[in-house]
């Protein structure tokens, strides 16, 4: 049995963020957890070097396309090390890019396949025709009108949606592919096979977007346009179209169409593959993908895994082009990386977007790593070395021994055995299905099932009471026993955290070679000696972190000012306290009903000298004596016409003192654009101060 799992090309024409770091970390955790099961997998990653978009950073960097593609691969090689997700790791198989000649041959092989095909309707899959139309040069895609907005000069480019840049005006002869008439054999082809596109919400707007009618989908530019990138076989004046050249990286890296990956990989042996992909790029995967496979008659992959975005602390997608990206390169330097992975496939729900902070990530790894797990361990080995002369003990209760093993609060071996079977079922089941999230959940409940065994047994009272010796060894080993059932359960989320721990157990390096179903309770053998306790996750020191990591990302991003990266305004980091879990994470009614939301109104308002964003307000919230409230409205609202307003205020925000004035409350208004013009909330009819909002 094989597998093959892979993530997207990166776009060669920038650096990597932690969104690209994301699917890698992805796949390399389904690729471990494979390995552990014993089944010979191929993890595929690497750059997408063609295109106008490379080009045009080229151009902007002062290198030729080329230079550009190895700048960009020398950082992901760096980084990957850094990350342990490469091959010397025991990550990726291939690193592969475009510009590899294997693959020039591969994709030729493919688009000399199709432009021979028939479509179902038994006309020429491939065509020559004209193209008239917008085209995103960072999505590296044609825009239909409902993907971008007009400009207001009628004379000026639109702009595109997701990246809110200019469009190009193409105008030219193109080589098409008649993807029109495949619609009906896509909407078969995700009928029969359910699990094709994932998750299900995603293969519906897949669906529904087919089911709406397909265009003919422009697959060439002239040379004269885009000159970087394949040539189309026997007629060279034309260039493939990325996407084209891109999706065929899957098959051509291990072999089809030439020899070389052939002979050293196999086609045959690796085919069809997992693809895992963020949401943004599902169409060009789950639509014209499949449809060029089936055009070219080569069998449709394994199925097409689309996972959310990260967005930044005010919900927008992180990405270069907008300048709110988190960079490795400071990840790297402040986190370790089992930190970052458990954070990642932790907080973004399968499928959905994840919002994220620094904050956050220092949080999680104090409680769940530093505290949770990390102190799990170092307590019961520390234990282990201080009652049980640094062996593991023998775990048994003989029946004498039993009621005195109660009466300490010690339950039955098979209590904590069944739940932590129940939990690694539950475990494997949802990694199987990718939902990492889930599955860590029930990694930490068996944490926490441990801690407190730990805590109600109180080993360090049961080691003065010469009558409860078994009682305690039963305790410990039960508790390293759980150990090592986490370190092969968590091997593929945190592969040296976990072989860490079974190090520790004195076991050796092998969580990694370990299938977590064949797992079985009490399979530790008594008596093996443990090594020395070394804190897996040492705390983060959040106040000093925080501070440091502003003033690096302050330094990067003058450093991107001096043009090297195209990273335009990478200093807007996500640092905000407001940057918070997941976006789904919705508050309870409860929390809602902390804030205290009144009506109340504008008694007087005036400018305050050398502030010239501030208004002193003095607003009546019902209360015997108005409030005095700072907005930094001043730029936005003359301050007498505020008078007699009925504004809503945040009522029981802590007063805090600014330019010498304490502020009692905040006034609510709608932020509007880049600048955030604000805009009060009001009321249109009557309603008396201090009225409450529900
Ligand atoms: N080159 C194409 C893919 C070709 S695959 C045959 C491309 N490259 S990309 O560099 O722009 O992005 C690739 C992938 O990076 C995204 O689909 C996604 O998997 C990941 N991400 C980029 N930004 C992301 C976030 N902000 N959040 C999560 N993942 C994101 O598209």
């Amino acid at each position: 049995m094989t597998f093959y799992v892979t993530t997207p090309i990166y776009y060669a024409n920038s650096l990597p963020h932690l969104g690209h770091l994301y699917t890698m970390i992805v796949a390399d955790a389904v690729a471990r957890s494979k390995r552990q099961q014993g089944i010979e997998t191929f993890f595929l990653t690497g750059t997408d070097e063609h295109g106008i978009n490379i080009e045009r950073a080229a151009q902007k960097n002062g290198r030729t396309p080329k230079e550009q593609a190895d700048y960009v691969v020398n950082y992901f090689t760096k980084m990957t090390s850094a990350f342990g997700l490469d091959t010397a790791h025991g990550g990726y198989d291939i690193f592969m890019r475009t510009t590899n000649p294997f693959h020039y041959e591969g994709v030729s092989e493919l688009w000399r396949r199709v432009a021979q095909a028939k479509t179902p309707k038994g006309n020429d899959a491939l065509y020559k025709g004209h193209y008239e139309g917008w085209f995103c040069a960072p999505c590296a895609a044609y825009k239909t009108e409902d993907e971008y907005v007009k400009a207001a000069n009628a004379g000026d480019p639109p702009t595109c949606l997701i990246h809110e840049t200019k469009l190009d005006r193409v105008s030219e002869e193109s080589y098409f592919f008649r993807l029109s008439e495949y619609d009906e054999a896509l909407l078969g082809l995700y009928e029969s096979r359910p699990d094709f596109v994932r998750p299900e919400a995603r293969r519906n707007e897949v669906k529904s977007f087919v089911a709406g009618g397909l265009q003919d989908l422009s697959v060439s530019r002239l040379k004269t346009s885009v000159s970087w990138g394949i040539p189309v076989p026997d007629d060279p004046n034309h260039t493939m179209y990325v996407w084209f050249d891109a999706l065929t990286n899957y098959i051509t890296a291990i072999g089809f169409g030439n020899e070389q990956q052939e002979k050293e990989i196999g086609f045959e042996k690796f085919w069809p593959a997992l693809h895992l992909v963020g949401k943004d790029i599902l169409r060009f995967h789950a639509v014209y993908w499949p449809a060029f496979l089936m055009a070219a008659g080569v069998e449709q992959p394994r199925a097409i895994v689309a996972h959310g975005m990260w967005v930044d602390p005010t919900g927008r997608k992180m990405s270069k082009t907008l300048g709110n990206t988190i960079e490795l390169d400071i990840l790297n330097k402040f986190f370790p990386i089992n930190a970052i992975r458990y954070f990642v496939l932790r907080e973004m729900v399968f499928g959905q977007d994840g919002r994220f902070g620094y904050e956050n990530l220092i949080d999680r790894t104090n409680s769940d790593l530093a505290s949770g797990l990390g102190n799990l361990s170092s307590r019961t080995l520390t234990m282990i070395h201080r009652y049980c002369e640094g062996k593991i003990p023998d775990g048994s209760i003989t029946d004498e021994n039993r009621l005195a093993a109660k009466r300490a609060g010690v339950e039955d071996e098979s209590a904590i055995s069944n739940f932590i079977s129940h939990a690694r079922d539950e475990f494997v089941r949802h990694s199987e299905d990718l939902a990492f999230s889930r599955a860590l959940e029930e990694a930490w409940a068996v944490v926490a099932r441990a801690d407190k065994m730990i805590s109600d047994a109180k080993p360090w009272d049961l080691a003065k009471d010469a009558n409860q010796r078994q009682t305690l060894s039963a305790v410990l080993y039960r508790a390293s026993e759980t150990l090592r059932w986490l370190a092969v359960l968590l091997y593929p989320v945190m592969p040296t955290a976990a072989n860490e721990i079974y190090k520790q157990l004195g076991l050796g390096d092998g969580a990694g070679s370990i299938d977590p179903r064949t797992l079985e309770w009490g399979s530790l053998s008594a008596g093996t000696t443990i090594e020395e306790v070394k804190p897996l996750f040492p705390r983060i020191d959040k106040a000093k972190t925080m501070e440091e990591i502003k003033q690096e990302s302050g330094a990067q991003s003058q450093e991107a000012g001096a043009g090297q990266t195209a990273q335009p305004g990478s200093g807007q980091h996500a640092t905000e306290a407001d940057a918070v879990a997941g976006v789904a994470n919705y508050i309870d009614i409860t929390d809602f009903a902390k804030v205290e939301l009144r009506v109340a109104e504008v008694k007087t308002a005036e400018r305050i000298p050398k502030a010239d964003k501030l208004l002193l307000l003095t607003v009546d919230v019902g209360e015997e004596k108005p409030r005095t409230i700072l907005a930094g409205i001043a730029q936005h609202y003359e301050p007498e016409k505020l008078i007699g307003r009925k504004i809503v205020v945040v009522a029981n925000l802590k007063p805090r003192k600014l330019r010498g004035y304490e502020s009692q409350g905040m006034l609510l208004a709608a932020s509007i654009g880049e600048e955030g013009k604000p805009v009060l909330a009001t009321f249109t009819e009557e309603v008396p101060n201090g009225a409450r909002l529900k």
